[in-house]
Parts: structure tokens; sequence; C-alpha cells
């Protein structure tokens, strides 16, 4: 039996045990997944090979640490500057980032992307995959945060705008993507941006999904705004990620189904 995994801490409430459990039962390959709290990352890695896990997702806060400790980063994730999801091939530990997939895979759904302008909310990992994904999908992002320096910083990596989030109001965008963690559980009653501004978006996406209605999203659709959580990101990363491991099509309607009840169930 293979052993699948996520290393992260804390990876107590990941929805990745679930999720990929139920696409590997579907698919009917006999595999085990896992959550590991991490204590060391360098020993948690070689564990990987010890322990002979197949495919390992990544979590916070390990997300670009681990880039240095294995054997390879390909392209897009060194790009990104973060590694979400590893390979054991034979022993060789390959580094992927299948986060600006996912967003982008999901936005499709709903939207076109190429030739749109998208401001994207925050300066971190999360923003770094986001303003990748967008751009490898034909998309003109801005890149609006509160440190403004960060903002500029990642900006000029990626060749496009910037703006301090103070100036949010002078932006001129189809949507807006918050990737910052404001809004999230526990901290539900806070909000990255000001209700005032989101009506010249005619879209609002979250990439948080706990909770799947983000004060964010309300406030948005409460003007006017089509809003989209974070639930869809996260699925579409996740089945990039078993596509990796496996290369078989992922289950992604079954994936999605079994996550948002879960997500219901928790409130
Ligand atoms: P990740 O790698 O998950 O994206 P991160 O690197 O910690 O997380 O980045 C968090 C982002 O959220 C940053 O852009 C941060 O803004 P600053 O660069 O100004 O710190 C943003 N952020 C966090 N708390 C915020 C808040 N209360 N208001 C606005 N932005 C916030």
């Amino acid at each position: 039996m293979d052993v699948y995994g996520v290393i992260g801490n804390p990876v107590g409430h990941s929805l990745s045990p679930l999720m990929h459990q139920a696409a590997l039962d579907a698919l009917g390959i006999p595999a085990r997944y896992l959550a590991f709290a991490v204590r060391d990352l360098p020993a948690a890695v070689q564990g990987i090979l010890g322990l002979n896990l197949r495919g390992v997702s990544v979590t916070l806060p390990f997300k670009t640490e681990v880039m240095t400790l294995l054997d390879e980063v390909e392209a897009d994730a060194s790009a990104i500057g973060a590694v979400n999801t590893i390979v054991n091939d034979h022993g060789r530990l390959t580094g992927f980032n299948t986060d600006g997939t996912g967003l982008i895979r999901d936005l499709r759904e709903v939207m076109d992307i190429e030739g749109r302008r998208f401001a994207v909310l925050g300066a971190g990992g999360a923003a770094r995959a986001a303003v990748f994904g967008l751009l490898q999908a034909g998309g003109i992002p801005v890149v609006l945060n509160r440190t403004a320096q960060k903002a500029e910083a990642l900006a000029a990596a990626f060749g496009c705008d910037f703006r301090p989030l103070a100036e949010a109001a002078g932006v001129e965008a189809d949507c807006l993507i918050n990737t910052t963690p404001v809004g999230m559980a526990p901290g539900v009653e806070r909000s990255p941006l000001t209700a005032d501004v989101l009506g010249r978006f005619r879209w609002v996406v979250d990439i948080i999904y706990t909770p799947l209605r983000t004060r964010l999203l309300r406030e948005a659709a409460a003007v006017g705004c089509r809003t989209r959580s974070g639930l869809g990101m996260f699925i579409h990363q996740g089945a990039e990620q078993l596509r990796i491991w496996t290369g078989r099509t992922p289950p992604v309607d079954l994936m999605r189904r079994v996550v948002e009840a879960r997500l219901i169930e928790a409130g």
C-alpha cells in the first residue's frame, strides 16, 4: 500500500487527508493519505525517503523553506518561490507548485482571464502564486498590499503594476482576489478592505475557504459583486497534485463534494 501525506504545522485542521483519501479510494488506488505535524523539517524530508512516502503536500509554514531540501525544484515552483507538492521518484525528491494552477482552473470555471485586469491583494507566497498564474493565463495583475515596499518588490519580480492598499479606491480591475489571511477563522469578523471600495469590482474572490463566506465576500455581494470562495482553488490545487503523483484524472466533483460537505457541517 502506498502512503501519501501532508506536512505542515499545524495540520490538525487540514482538509487534504479527507479530500485526497476520497479521491484515491474512488480511483481504486490502494493508498493511505495522512497528516504529519512536523517538528523538524529536514528530518521530516529525510523521513519521506526513509518511509518511502510516494507524494507529499506541503503547507504552512514550510512552503519556501522546503525548497532547499529537495533534489530538484520544477521551474514554475522556482519562479513562485514556494513548493506545495513533493514527488518521491525512487528516492529522488522533486518540488512542484500547484497553487497558481489551482487558482486559474477555478477562475476559468466562471470568467475569462486573458486581457482582464486583476487586483491581487497581498504580497506573500499566495500572492506570488496568484500573480504567476494570472500572467501565465494572459491576465493583467496589479498588486495591492498594506506594505507598499513588498508590493513593489513582488511587482518588480514579475513585471507588473502595484499600489499601496490605501489607494485601492483608485484601482481599475475586473476582479479583486484576496490572498491575505485576513478574515480566516477564527478572525472571521475582519476584512482586508473596507466595503466602500468593493463596488468597483465585478468579481471579488477570496482564497480563504474557512469560512466559505468571509466578511469580504458578504460585503462584496451586498454591493452587487459576484463572489467566489477559495474552495475551488483548494480542490483544483489538490486535483493537480493527484495528477502529478498518480498520472490519473482526478475525480474533481467528488473531491469538491466531500470538502464542501465537511465545511458546511463545521459551520
Ligand atoms: P502567505 O505566504 O500565506 O501569502 P505571508 O507571506 O505571511 O502569507 O503574507 C501575508 C500577506 O497578508 C502580506 O501581504 C500581508 O501584508 P504586509 O506585507 O503588509 O504584512 C498581508 N496581511 C496580513 N495581515 C494584513 C492586514 N491586517 N491587512 C492587510 N494585509 C494584511
